[in-house]
């Protein structure tokens, strides 16, 4: 290295390291200031003043459950209350917050939480959506302008991201995560933390970020809701934690404790979770809430009465108790007897005035609360064009025969289907503060983007027939009403629109409601009405294209060989007709890929791509008895994690690495050739992963490492290049160190996690 150009770099690490450290003491003197603060706040407090921050009840319009928080305003007056959820608008955050300021003893402000899941008012897709996408940008910009509007509605705090690992479509709150794969959820999870809080919870348009359900609370037994865990801690480590660990990384200010029991203990109570693995492992600094009524639901679980239980919690390391007043009825006496102590009360309080203090509520408690703003924010017109293009990203194409799609600009279409002019159910489960009348339905949106196109609507059957379902997800908000038409006149109607059309465009799937909390089914066909729908359009011998909009994977082996061409669409939000019609008239082509494997059918279940072998792996001879399969089925999915086609084609080349050896501190670089080979321009989700072939513990037959969302003009071809490090090898072995073992590793690029070229290499030590 030449002598000036070293001496230019010793100055620029010698200044940087001054603004590192500089950066480093002003952090310091914050956290000085701040602690300065709440200590001064603190001694004035009284013991039921303290205890009142950790309660957080429940105001206004609850979706989860019957209102049980009781006369809260008084509670507030009292000084017995750290924050409310499902309260918003400025007008009545306001009115709330003017109780703590105003007649409170000591103004502390309140937090306001809710449910701001995958949007506020302009709703984007169920997360399992949005993950589909696999655009981390767009993702968090959902969160952004999500928090933006949040904000402006008055609220400081979200009870999101969910990032559960979900391997189970019976579990109806799939809906909510990102699917099977812990690399992309933990991605996923720092864009989310990112989009609330930005880098300045300060600021007016950030939210507090709250990663749940801490933890597994996805691998309820048989998918059953609240149903217990178990599994083994390198389980644990390898597949179902880095989300979380993500969110906290991404410094997620607070965790919600998962409802299910863990190994034995509910998380709620469970302090190897929440202060072993959370605080000390992980460096977690925020607060620790409950999920709803998480304490009080320890007595059904048989940890004891709600003394023990909320004595339980604390200890283990829960700060704030939401709904269930265990903290706020029974912690004084529990300290008089020594089941808790003043230290461990104290921490919890600090905790959650630390969150205050870092919203800069105690500077300005009002700080979110402008109808101004509110006004001008909420459901603009530049959030529902956002909000169109991260719908029409995450529409996964799932089958498209004879290129029956995009649908040519003079085609008569059948547009078919219960929810193909449903406004009702576009924005999906959890879609809490948004208003679905401000929808676009499918039809309508057709209409406008395809003016020209001669469409002719038929309902074809209820949403929803089967009496049973019908009970219970009409008490929960579904309305539905059964047509006045019998089942067979509405088929009869459709098959004769479908009769006259080029193309039958049918819209099936489940009700919003049938997803999302409490919502677990033992069968994932098509409800047995819109199948016989379904037959009796395919059976007219018209071209088929079968949209679909569901919480979770489905069944669909008589669809995927019936159909002509099927489409994902999931529940895509505010915009998801404007969006889905742009996709069917090709003004977009579709690039979602799965994030969660479709079985076959329920017996698969759970079904996942990164599984282990076994000492007995198949290897498709049916005859060969002793083998790792059913013989009622095959093993593999119908469309496998990572999948999704596209209205053009993409071949890949073999995959070429620039070295058979890496070495810990080296780096690999593996390629691929990525050419457009088809009719159109699109997009192509590139994917990369690597299995360890001997370890010393079992490793997964493939394992995602990376992922490239890459744009290719029609004929053009990309050399994709991954870049594999030490880190991208690591796995917890039976210590659970999180350690790169010498030896050899194969490594896959491909369209989706089954069709993949591959190549191996060695890591030396
Ligand atoms: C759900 C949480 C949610 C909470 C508050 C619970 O029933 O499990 O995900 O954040 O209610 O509404």
């Amino acid at each position: 290295m030449k002598k000036a150009t070293s001496l230019f770099l010793v100055a620029v690490l010698f200044s940087s390291g001054t603004v590192l450290a500089q950066k480093k003491k002003t952090a310091v003197s914050a956290d000085q200031k701040m602690n300065t603060y709440i200590s001064n706040l603190m001694s004035k407090m009284t013991l039921d003043e303290k205890i009142g921050q950790l309660n957080l009840p429940s105001v206004g319009f609850d979706i989860t459950g019957p209102i049980l928080s009781q006369g809260v305003e008084e509670k507030i007056e009292k000084g017995l209350v750290g924050g409310v959820f499902n309260t918003y608008t400025p007008a009545a955050v306001k009115k709330l917050q003017d109780l703590a300021l105003k007649k409170s003893r000591l103004k502390i402000p309140l937090l306001f939480g809710y449910d701001v899941v995958h949007g506020h008012k302009t709703i984007f897709p169920i997360p399992l959506g949005l993950s589909a996408t696999w655009d981390m940008s767009l993702i968090e910009k959902s969160a952004r302008i999500a928090a933006r509007e949040a904000s402006a509605d008055g609220l400081n705090w979200t009870f999101s991201p969910m990032v559960d690992i979900a391997r189970d479509p019976r579990w109806g709150r799939m809906s909510e995560g990102s699917g099977e794969d812990p690399y992309l959820g933990s991605l996923i999870a720092k864009a989310m933390v990112r989009g609330y809080q930005t880098n300045n919870l300060s600021s007016r348009d950030a939210i507090l970020a709250c990663v749940k359900h801490f933890a597994l609370y996805g691998a309820a037994e048989a998918g059953r809701d609240y149903n217990t865990t178990d599994m083994s801690p390198n389980r644990m480590y390898n597949e179902y934690f880095a989300p979380y660990k993500a969110a906290v990384d991404a410094g997620a200010a607070s965790v919600m404790a998962s409802f299910n029991d863990i190994n034995g203990t509910p998380a709620t109570a469970n302090k190897w979770l929440m202060t072993d693995v959370l605080r000390k492992q992980w460096g977690f600094n925020g607060f620790v809430v409950t999920d709803y009524t998480g304490i009080p639901e320890l007595i059904a679980h048989g940890l004891g009465d709600l003394k023990t239980v909320s004595a339980l919690a604390l200890n283990a390391g829960v700060d704030m108790d939401m709904v269930g007043e265990g903290f706020l009825t029974t912690l004084k006496e529990s300290l008089k007897e020594n089941k808790v102590s003043m230290a461990t009360i104290d921490q919890a309080c600090r905790r959650i005035l630390e969150a205050k203090y870092k919203l800069g509520l105690f500077e300005n408690p009002y700080r979110y609360i402008s109808e101004e703003r509110a006004a001008k924010e909420i459901l603009s017109d530049g959030n529902r064009l956002d909000a169109k293009a991260i719908t029409r990203a995450s529409l996964v194409l799932l089958k498209n025969n004879n290129q029956v799609l995009p649908l040519k600009g003079n085609a008569k279409i059948a547009l078919i289907g219960p929810l193909a002019d449903n406004k009702r159910d576009m924005i999906g489960n959890w879609s809490a503060a948004g208003d679905w009348r401000k929808s676009v339905s499918v039809l309508e949106g057709l209409k406008r983007y395809a003016p020209q196109m001669e469409i002719t609507y038929a309902k074809g059957a209820n949403l929803v027939d089967d009496a049973h379902i019908l009970k219970q997800i009409n008490n929960n908000g579904a309305d539905i009403v059964a047509d006045e038409k019998s089942p067979e006149r509405l088929i009869e109607e459709a098959v004769s629109a479908a009769k006259k059309s080029d193309v039958a465009v049918v819209v099936l799937g489940e009700s919003a409601i049938m997803g999302g909390e409490a919502t677990s089914r033992t069968n994932l066909d098509l409800l047995p009405n819109q199948k016989a729908l379904l037959k009796a359009i395919t059976a007219t011998g018209k071209p088929v294209v079968l949209l679909l909009m569901n919480s979770r994977p489905l069944t669909l082996e008589w669809e995927d060989a019936n159909v002509t061409a099927i489409l994902e669409t999931w529940f895509g939000g505010t915009e998801a007709g404007n969006a889905i019609a742009e996709v069917l008239v090709g003004n977009y082509n579709p690039a979602g890929k799965l994030t969660a494997t479709f079985p076959r059918n329920i017996g698969q279940i759970p079904i996942y791509y990164n599984h282990k072998n076994t000492g007995r792996p198949f290897d498709g001879n049916e005859l060969d008895k002793f083998k790792s399969r059913y013989i009622d089925s095959p093993n593999d999915p119908l469309y496998p994690f990572g999948y999704g086609l596209s209205y053009t084609t993409f071949s890949y080349s073999p995959l070429s690495l620039n070295a058979k050896v890496m070495s810990p501190a080296g780096k690999l670089q593996a390629s691929v050739q990525v050419s457009n080979t088809g009719n159109y321009d699109g997009e192509e989700v590139v994917q990369l992963y690597i299995q360890d072939i001997y370890g010393s513990i079992t490793r997964p037959v493939k394992e995602l490492k990376g992922f490239q969302k890459i744009f290719l003009k029609k004929g053009e071809s990309k050399t994709v290049t991954f870049s594999i490090g030490i880190n991208d090898l690591k796995f917890y072995n039976a210590d659970l160190k999180h350690v790169a073992e010498p030896g050899d590793f194969k490594v896959y690029i491909g369209t989706n996690s089954r069709d993949v070229v591959g190549s191996t290499f060695t890591l030396v030590k």
